[in-house]
This record gives structure tokens, C-alpha cells and sequence, in this order.
């Protein structure tokens, strides 16, 4: 799926927030729980530690200081919002949803709010139909939250998938606006490439063996993810009329180092203008670009008329990319 949107309605970030546990998993603590080495981990990753959630936090725990942050700096509290859209692939439970877990938590009560699931591309997907609810006239101002507490769902033994994840989330609030926000996104999946990332058994599919831990072909996942990064943003880019050129800054799903680095360099973009926090946090699946978003605003890097390209992919398989001009000044 591939589309601007509609021409005569303005929809940006008003607010932006993150939140991540304060626990840290280091490389060298992984040493002493599988047979792995800072110097792997740091070759083939680029990931120093990454966060986990105490055994007390569930996914709604690290949403909760992510959205009021994001309330906040759009001047809004909990009962402004009439959508609210979790993308998660580790929400609190099944049901209640974790959207409407954190609607009544803040205040939300004129909310409509539901999970989406989308792998680690959640947060875009979430993204453009916060914009389309709003463009389309059923919402006038959306909280959009990515995030997700994969640790609960890794296996602890596993050394190819248990050194890349860690746990966090990031919310976002989107409203019409008097400047140009978004100008176009590109979605897809490709279900036949379904099996290189999957977590068998976490569903109504019965298998023989399934444990509900999550599986990686890790190989696979690292061919799809350097060629879709490069793809889905040069299809986007095209479709509103940009170039590379254009982009001030760019906020590629943080799954590894390498894999950005060769998207990086494919697509030709300077890597000052390139978000990395991947070093500090690993994979946090869905909190992964709101949480490299708001380092970026942290470090002044994300300021009003900066042009920002996002590009998130994930279990599905699946992408998403945006295309905005930003548009929030935090003093
Ligand atoms: N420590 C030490 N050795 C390891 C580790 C580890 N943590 N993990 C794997 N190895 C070993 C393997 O067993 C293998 O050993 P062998 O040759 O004796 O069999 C060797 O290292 C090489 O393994 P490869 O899988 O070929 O290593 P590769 O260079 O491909 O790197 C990696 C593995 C990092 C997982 C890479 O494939 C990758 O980054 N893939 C993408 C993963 C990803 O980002 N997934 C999530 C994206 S989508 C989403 O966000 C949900």
C-alpha cells in the first residue's frame, strides 16, 4: 500500500515521548547466561546492553510514562484523545486490550482504543491509521503508541535471538495542524516469509512442539531487512515527490547496527543524519522508532522543518515507511 494521503488535510506529531525499563542487560551479563561474547555480540549486532522490564512491569507499566510524556508536550491530557492505538506484539494479555488498558489509565474515557499487531513494524502501521482515522474525519487527535516487553516471550537459551531484544515504548500524538506534517507512506507484507520470524503456539494454530518462545532465521531476516529498508524508503520518497537529498533525518527500525549501516549506505545518506540507538537498547520491536524518535528530539537533532524519513520492518514479514516534515518546537 502506497499513498500521500489527502491533499487538503494537515496531520502531524504534536507530541512525542518514551519510555524504557530501568534494568540493564549487558553484554557481559549475557555471557554468563549463554555461550556468547561482547566481541560477537558487538561484530555482528552493534549492541552494547539493552533494557528488561522487572518482573513486575507489563507492556501498559512502560506506555503509561511514554504517553503522558507525549500528552504533555502536545499541551493535551488523556481526555483530548478519541483514538488510541497500541501496536504491540507482547500486550498486557490477549483481552482486555492493552489500548484500553491505558485509556482508563489516562483519563481517555471518549477514546476508541485497540492492539494492533504488526511484528516490529507495528508502530508505523499504527502511524498511518492514526492518520487515516483523521483524515478521514473519525478523529480529531490519536495517541499513537509502539512498544513491546519481547523479553517475556524470548528464549533465555537461545544465543542467535536473545543477545538483539530488549524492552521499551514510545507514543506519539497525531492532529490536523495549519503546516504540512505527513506526505506519504508505503506499508506491505509479505506473508510467505512468514516463517523466518514467528512465535508458534501464541495463537489458536495448534502445534506439537511449540514452546511460545520466539524463533529466527536469522540469515533470512538480515536479507529482507537490509533489501526492504532500501526499498520501502525510495518507494516513499518517489510517491511524495522527494529525494534522499531532502531527508535531514532518518529513523530506520533499530534492529542492528549492520543492518543499518548497509541501508545506510545503499541509500547514500550521510550517517549524520542517520538515528542510532540500537547500541543501548537492542530491538525493542514496536517502541524502536518512537524511542530513537525522541532521542532524536532529546538531542536536538528533530526540529520544526527538518524533513524525517522513518522506515520500520518486522515479523510478517512486514514495512512500513513515512514521510514527514517535522513540526513540533519544544523550547
Ligand atoms: N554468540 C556467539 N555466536 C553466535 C551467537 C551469539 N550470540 N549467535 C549465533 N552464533 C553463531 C552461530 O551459531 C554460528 O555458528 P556456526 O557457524 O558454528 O554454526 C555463527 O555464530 C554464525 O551465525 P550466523 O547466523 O551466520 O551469524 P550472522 O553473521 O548471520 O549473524 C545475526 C547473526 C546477528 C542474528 C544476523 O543474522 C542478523 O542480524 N539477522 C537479523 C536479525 C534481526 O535483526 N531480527 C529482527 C529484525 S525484525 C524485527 O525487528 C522483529
Amino acid at each position: 500500500m502506497i499513498g500521500t494521503g489527502r491533499s487538503d488535510v494537515q496531520i502531524t506529531i504534536t507530541g512525542l515521548g518514551a519510555h524504557a525499563p530501568e534494568r540493564r542487560l549487558t553484554n557481559d551479563d549475557l555471557e554468563k547466561l549463554v555461550d556468547t561474547s561482547n566481541e560477537w555480540i558487538m561484530e555482528r549486532t552493534g549492541i552494547r546492553e539493552r533494557r528488561i522490564a522487572a518482573e513486575s512491569e507489563a507492556l501498559s507499566d512502560l506506555a503509561l510514562p511514554a504517553c503522558e510524556t507525549a500528552l504533555a508536550q502536545a499541551g493535551l491530557t488523556g481526555k483530548d484523545i478519541d483514538l488510541l492505538i497500541v501496536a504491540t506484539v507482547t500486550p498486557d494479555m490477549a483481552f482486555p486490550s492493552t489500548g484500553a488498558i491505558l485509556a482508563d489509565k489516562l483519563g481517555a474515557v471518549d477514546a476508541a482504543a485497540y492492539d494492533l499487531s504488526a511484528g516490529c513494524t507495528g508502530f508505523m502501521y499504527a502511524l498511518a491509521q492514526g492518520y487515516g482515522m483523521i483524515a478521514g474525519g473519525l478523529a480529531q487527535r490519536a495517541l499513537i503508541v509502539g512498544g513491546d516487553v519481547l523479553s517475556r516471550i524470548l528464549d533465555w537459551t537461545d544465543r542467535s535471538t536473545l543477545v538483539l531484544f530488549g524492552d521499551g515504548a514510545g507514543a506519539v500524538v497525531l492532529e490536523q495542524s495549519d503546516e504540512p506534517g505527513f506526505f506519504a507512506f508505503e506499508l506491505g507484507a509479505d506473508g510467505s516469509g512468514g516463517e523466518h520470524l514467528w512465535l508458534p503456539g501464541s495463537g489458536s494454530r495448534l502445534f506439537d512442539d511449540a514452546d511460545k518462545r520466539v524463533k529466527m532465521n536469522g540469515r533470512e531476516v538480515f536479507k529482507f531487512a537490509t533489501r526492504i529498508l532500501v526499498q520501502s524508503a525510495q518507494a516513499v520518497l518517489e510517491r511524495a515527490g522527494s529525494t534522499l537529498d531532502d531527508v535531514d533525518v532518518y529513523v530506520p527500525h533499530q534492529a542492528n547496527v549492520r543492518i543499518i549501516d548497509h541501508a545506510t549506505k545503499k541509500l547514500g545518506i550521510p550517517s549524520e543524519r542517520v538515528v542510532i540507538n540500537v547500541d543501548r537498547y537492542g530491538n525493542t520491536s514496536s517502541g524502536s522508532i518512537p524511542l530513537a524518535l525522541a532521542e532524536a528530539q532529546a538531542d536536538g537533532r528533530l526540529q520544526p522543518g527538518k524533513l524525517v524519513l522513518m522506515t520500520g520492518m518486522g515479523a510478517g514479514l512486514t514495512w512500513g515507511s513515512a514521510l514527514m516534515r517535522w513540526t513540533k518546537d519544544v523550547p
